[in-house]
């Protein structure tokens, strides 16, 4: 039972849990931009630096790939050798489908796991917005590092901890994208324990434990931090 801090004398007793289940997956998009500040801008950097820095057949995945967003935007970049991990079956079925329209193969090289892929080697791995809901970080991570090759780039998104004051300004952003209070607060109490943030600092000391030797901050905006790691 939670109480809504919004109007006090409000109760929910019927929030569930978050899920990326059938109903989110059909209007992903929609979510993403209206909870992820800087959704778009950090695809797009994704994307240039890949384009900057790895020849068109390499190879990239995309963890947590979702409604397939990037793979798409990567495809339309001239990348091919690409594939994609996310452990909900909603998800990949919208990928799939997005991505078939582009490729009618894609689909094969789709992955619907809760745990990395093993036995394959990445010039890239992207994990945008989708480490702060595995659990097994750690053992996410090492797997991830250890597909790499040597100069491999991985690209990693996470909400982190934030002050009152920065949630308060994400609040603020959330409303300027037209949702209510009800919604905010709703959807913070069914991520309560499904999204656990860490620090920078505790995601700079993970990913250095993980190996990577160079760590960038390469976009930041309301807690939301992406990092650029080279597998040196
Ligand atoms: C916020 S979305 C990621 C957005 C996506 N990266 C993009 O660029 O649009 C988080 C995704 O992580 C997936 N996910 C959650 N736990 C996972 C796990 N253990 N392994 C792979 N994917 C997972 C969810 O199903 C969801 O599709």
């Amino acid at each position: 039972m939670h109480k809504n801090k919004e109007y006090p004398e409000k109760i929910y007793n019927d929030v569930q849990e978050w899920i990326f289940g059938a109903e989110i997956a059909n209007r992903f998009t929609d979510e993403a931009e209206k909870h992820i500040p800087d959704y778009w801008r950090v695809i797009e950097l994704t994307i240039n630096i890949l384009k900057n820095n790895l020849p068109q057949d390499g190879s990239i995945i995309d963890v947590g790939c979702a409604s397939g967003n990037t793979l798409l935007y990567l495809y339309k970049q001239g990348f091919k050798n690409l594939f994609g991990i996310d452990s909900s079956p909603e998800m990949l079925k919208v990928a799939g489908k997005n991505l078939s329209k582009v490729d009618k193969n894609f689909a094969s090289r789709l992955f619907q796991s809760k745990t990395f892929v093993q036995n394959m080697t990445f010039n890239a791995v992207l994990c945008n917005w989708t480490l702060h809901f595995i659990p097994e970080r750690q053992e996410y991570l090492k797997a991830i590092f250890d597909s790499l090759v040597s100069n491999g780039l991985f690209i990693l998104t996470e909400k982190t901890l934030q002050s009152q004051i920065i949630e308060n300004q994400y609040i603020l952003f959330k409303q300027d994208k037209g949702l209510s209070n009800e919604e905010i607060e709703r959807k913070k109490q069914q991520l309560e324990g499904v999204l656990v943030p860490l620090s920078v600092r505790q995601n700079l000391e993970l990913l250095t434990k993980t190996g990577f030797s160079q760590v960038e901050i390469i976009n930041a905006k309301l807690g939301f931090v992406t990092f650029l790691c080279i597998k040196l």
